[in-house]
């Protein structure tokens, strides 16, 4: 059988109760997002918005930060959670962040918290051609 994927209960658990702390008075969609890193560590993070709207950070970006902020330097898996009942597509700029500290293999699961969707990729199947330090000449 295809996609049987499951969401550890542990990160459902953790999405439900950080996405409380979305920020999302303007758009009212509210997301939260959970990191593992390659020593096991988990950090997390919700979507951020502002009056001045370009100011708004995802959830995804919040999270990555989080895990940086911490000393870590390797993602693992990222999950994205939401309250609609489609998952969410993470936009071009958190993939662009999480390439730099993420791999082909990296795994993204998005789901949401109130159907029984979910999502998958790997960070190569969903951002294929991305920049890095690869592309720059005096790195
Ligand atoms: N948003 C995220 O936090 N992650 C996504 O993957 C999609 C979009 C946020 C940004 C903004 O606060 C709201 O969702 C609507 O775009």
């Amino acid at each position: 059988m295809r996609n049987m994927i499951e969401i550890p209960d542990d990160i459902i658990k953790l999405a439900k109760e950080i996405i409380k702390n979305s920020y999302a008075l303007y758009s009212k969609y509210n997301v939260a997002s959970i990191v593992k890193t390659d020593k096991g560590n988990v950090y997390w993070g919700v979507n951020i918005e502002n009056a001045s709207y370009g100011l708004t950070i995802c959830a995804e970006r919040v999270a990555i930060f989080n895990a940086v902020s911490h000393g870590e330097r390797k993602i693992k898996e990222i999950y994205i959670a939401v309250n609609n009942e489609e998952p969410a597509i993470p936009c071009g700029a958190c993939l662009q962040v999480l390439s730099e500290f993420g791999d082909d293999n990296t795994k993204i699961y998005s789901f949401s918290l109130t159907s029984n969707k979910i999502k998958h990729w790997t960070l190569k199947e969903i951002f294929p051609y991305r920049f890095s330090s690869k592309n720059l000449n005096n790195f």
